[in-house]
């Protein structure tokens, strides 16, 4: 889809972080947006920040983990626009891991993240597509998964991300095979400064309480302390919607503004399926976090 101005985007997730980076940026390329979040507070933020770029906008505060809520948005959205054109399904979460075995994290981490991370996904695809197809226009969704929907670990949030991928990947192929003028492209990003860390700022009690980490081994703090100081050091979330505009021009699935280390690490995974070899064990964040730094000596 090459022309985005004056046409019509909702985000979901858009009061921080990457949501936040694409409101923005799609203001600025001249979108009328629909905002969503869970944060009233900071969602009102968002939507003056993007009014102040020139955007006409509405904030729409969603819990996408709750169908009704995710259908309350899409009759908004079309109700103030008439249409939609760019959807991203982009409000995720995560919990920090306890132990180093994703699988013993507490029943509520599993159900809450899949609930926000998939459920959301797929709340926003049936409650949007249908209307956006009817429309007849062009039109393009863009899924939020991770760098992590393409590795593997035994974690909620590698699932989750996982059946984001899948799911998006299958959309995709039955647009192209039904000659739809509808698009869509998964976005997996590698390490992004956001507040992704404090995800569980969000999370509602039913799921149980968040994650005391002083209840965590020495490695696994040390370990989680390592991710943090790896975040901080990721990129921008504007390099990420720089990434998401062009993609969705020139109409590519794959999105991964990602670091180069952590694509190697995708390469190895496709080559370890690719030639039936059991999976490789490249070196955890903690193991090369603990290596020592080369001597200026060589
Ligand atoms: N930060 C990274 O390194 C990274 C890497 C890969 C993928 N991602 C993905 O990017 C997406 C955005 O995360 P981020 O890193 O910008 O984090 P963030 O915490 O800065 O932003 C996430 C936003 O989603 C909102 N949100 C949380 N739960 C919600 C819910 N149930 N309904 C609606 N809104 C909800 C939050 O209030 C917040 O504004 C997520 O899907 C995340 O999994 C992040």
């Amino acid at each position: 889809m090459q022309q985005l101005s004056d046409r019509v985007a909702v985000i979901t997730g858009a009061a921080s972080g990457i949501g936040l980076g694409l409101a923005k940026r799609l203001a600025q390329e001249g979108m009328r947006l629909v905002l969503a979040d869970i944060e009233p507070a900071r969602l009102a933020q968002a939507l003056a920040e993007v009014q102040a770029l020139g955007a006409q906008a509405i904030g729409v505060a969603t819990d996408v983990g709750v169908e009704a809520q995710v259908n309350a948005l899409a009759d908004a959205a079309f109700a103030r626009f008439g249409a939609v054109h760019l959807l991203c399904n982009n409000a995720g979460v995560s919990s920090p891991a306890l132990t180093s075995a994703g699988w013993q994290s507490p029943l509520g981490d599993w159900q809450w993240i899949l609930q926000v991370n998939l459920m959301g996904v797929l709340y926003g695809l049936r409650a949007f597509l249908p209307r956006m197809a009817e429309g007849g226009d062009e039109g393009h969704i863009v899924n939020t998964a991770s760098v992590a929907g393409l590795l593997t670990a035994a974690h909620p949030y590698h699932v989750s991300k996982h059946a984001v991928v899948c799911i998006t990947e299958g959309l995709y192929k039955d647009f192209k095979r039904s000659g739809a003028r509808l698009s869509a492209s998964v976005l997996c990003p590698g390490l992004i400064r956001t507040e992704i860390l404090d995800a569980e700022r969000n999370r509602p009690a039913e799921f149980g309480p968040p994650t005391d980490l002083s209840q965590a081994s020495a490695s696994v703090q040390a370990a989680n302390a390592v991710f943090a100081k790896a975040l901080d050091a990721g990129y921008e979330p504007a390099e990420v919607a720089d990434a998401v505009v062009e993609g969705v021009r020139g109409d590519r699935f794959y999105i991964i503004p990602a670091q180069p280390a952590l694509q190697e690490l995708v390469t190895l995974r496709m080559q370890d399926i690719a030639q039936r070899r059991n999976p490789s064990l490249p070196p955890t964040g903690l193991q090369l976090a603990a290596q020592a730094p080369p001597s200026p000596a060589g």
